[in-house]
């Protein structure tokens, strides 16, 4: 059976929480592979909204779900999550596995997530706060802790005691900020460690046999191409590969097993948090996509900055996540604007140019190209087929697919499981 990818191609928000949803219930495994809490995808069933941070969207349908080793994971908010879950008569206890090799997000990593953006000021990333780049931060220098040293007392309280130590002089010389209690820490995420006790285990192990025995795994892709540590525009990015190589790194999916990417990709782009934004629109359009759209971010609450469809950057992300097919959503919101517009080149310093520019220097002084295509006024959420929606919605499809060379299989029309068309 193939291992198929559904993945963000742009910076995030693109309506992952639903495809993923829809399509788990073909598989048997769903696996995130990086980020943590900073990401917030949302399943709509019926009546009922379930917003994931942590744990994969695919836990609705009783599926296998793991958080791999490329998670960081905030033990707290896993905690709530499954809590939640589990409250509302999802089964979490079984279908969810942690690996044991998953870094772990302490206070000090929110503290200095925090403080360190204070200190930006201007030049600020617009992080969620979340302690993301700390605790990979403290990955790449070793410092470090994951899941399985929690359950080890005196080996975990000497780390923390390491770690504590140290933050609290860079807190206290470059912040002046109120020193963290080690003991306190150590106590609280013990006691977290014995509560996840049942969902910690070898998920590169699970995953080997699930593949060995045939089973159809699933890889939640969080964030988006555009917010990658490597291939984003950097320093606006998170700090982990949210593209398709992070997928091996952060789950011990074999790369050559990954069969099939399915990228999702919004009919227009948002974006939350700072840095280069080509195709933003401060006007009218832009707060009308928001308050259309419900642009405001299922993490932080934040309004997501809105503009035109970028098919500059949307060429780039399919082709670097080598995209077999794009589930395009929210379709459904461009409904009532009178004309729209996709961006087809960028002038740079005076020249046209149409391949985006990997250089992230570059890329905040992109002004945009458009084309301009007329807008339809027909509600579309309750359209089936491709037919059943407007001509001029289907021209504006028609012209991104050609855009981006990519075969557009499933049109979003609103955030229901039904409002979906398959093609
Ligand atoms: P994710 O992070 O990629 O999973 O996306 P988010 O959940 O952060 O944001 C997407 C939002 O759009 C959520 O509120 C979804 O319920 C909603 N949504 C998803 N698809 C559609 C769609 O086709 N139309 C509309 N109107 N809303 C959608
Ligand atoms: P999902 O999975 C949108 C953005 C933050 C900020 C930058 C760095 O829901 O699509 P971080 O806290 O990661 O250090 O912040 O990345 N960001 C996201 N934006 N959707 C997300 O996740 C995001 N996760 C991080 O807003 O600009
Ligand atoms: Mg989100």
């Amino acid at each position: 059976m193939p291992v198929t990818c559904v993945i963000g191609t742009q910076w995030g928000d693109e309506g992952k929480g639903k495809i993923i949803d829809l399509i788990s219930s073909r598989a048997d495994v769903v696996v995130r592979y990086q980020g943590g809490a900073n990401a917030g995808h949302t399943v709509k069933v019926r009546d009922q909204k379930f917003v994931f941070h942590l744990i994969p969207s695919g836990i609705l349908h009783g599926k296998i779900n793991v958080i791999g080793n490329g998670v960081v994971v905030d033990p707290a908010q896993l905690l709530a999550e499954i809590e939640e879950f589990s409250t509302r008569g999802v089964k979490v206890e079984g279908n969810l596995f942690v690996s044991e090799l998953a870094h772990v997000v302490f206070p000090y990593h929110k503290a200095m997530d925090k403080l360190s953006e204070g200190r930006r000021g201007g030049a600020r990333i617009g992080t969620t706060g979340r302690g993301i780049g700390p605790a990979y931060a403290d990955r790449a220098t070793r410092a470090g802790i994951r899941l399985a040293e929690l359950f080890d007392r005196d080996h975990f309280a000497r780390r923390v005691h390491a770690n504590v130590a140290e933050r609290n002089v860079i807190m206290k010389a470059l912040y002046d900020g109120p020193p963290l209690d080690a003991d306190a820490i150590v106590e609280e995420y013990y006691g977290y460690a014995q509560r996840l006790k049942p969902f910690v285990t070898d998920t590169v192990r699970l995953l080997r046999r699930a593949l060995n025995s045939g089973r159809y795994v699933f890889v939640e892709g969080a964030q988006g191409v555009l917010l990658d540590v490597d291939f984003g525009t950097y320093p606006f990015v998170t700090s982990s590969n949210a593209s398709t190589f992070g997928v091996g790194i952060g789950s011990g999916l074999p790369p050559r097993r990954l069969d099939e990417v399915m990228g999702v990709t919004k009919a227009y782009t948002t974006r939350v948090g700072e840095g280069p934004f080509p195709t933003e629109d401060l006007g009218e359009t832009g707060e009308y996509l928001r308050k259309k759209g419900g642009e405001f971010g299922a993490t932080t609450g934040r309004p997501r900055r809105c503009g035109w469809f970028d098919g500059v950057a949307m060429r780039f992300a399919v082709d670097l996540l080598s995209c077999d097919s794009i589930a395009l959503t929210k379709v459904d919101v461009l409904t009532g604007l009178d004309e729209l517009k996709i961006c087809t080149a960028y002038r740079v310093n005076g020249e046209v140019v149409h391949d985006y520019p990997t250089n992230p220097l570059l890329s905040s002084q992109c002004e945009p190209i458009y084309e301009t295509l007329p807008g339809w006024s027909e509600e579309t959420r309750g359209a089936r087929r491709f037919e059943d929606l407007p001509a001029r919605c289907r021209q504006y499809i028609e012209a991104i697919e050609r855009m981006i060379g990519r075969p557009i299989g499933l049109v979003s029309v609103g955030p229901d499981r039904e409002e979906t068309i398959y093609r």
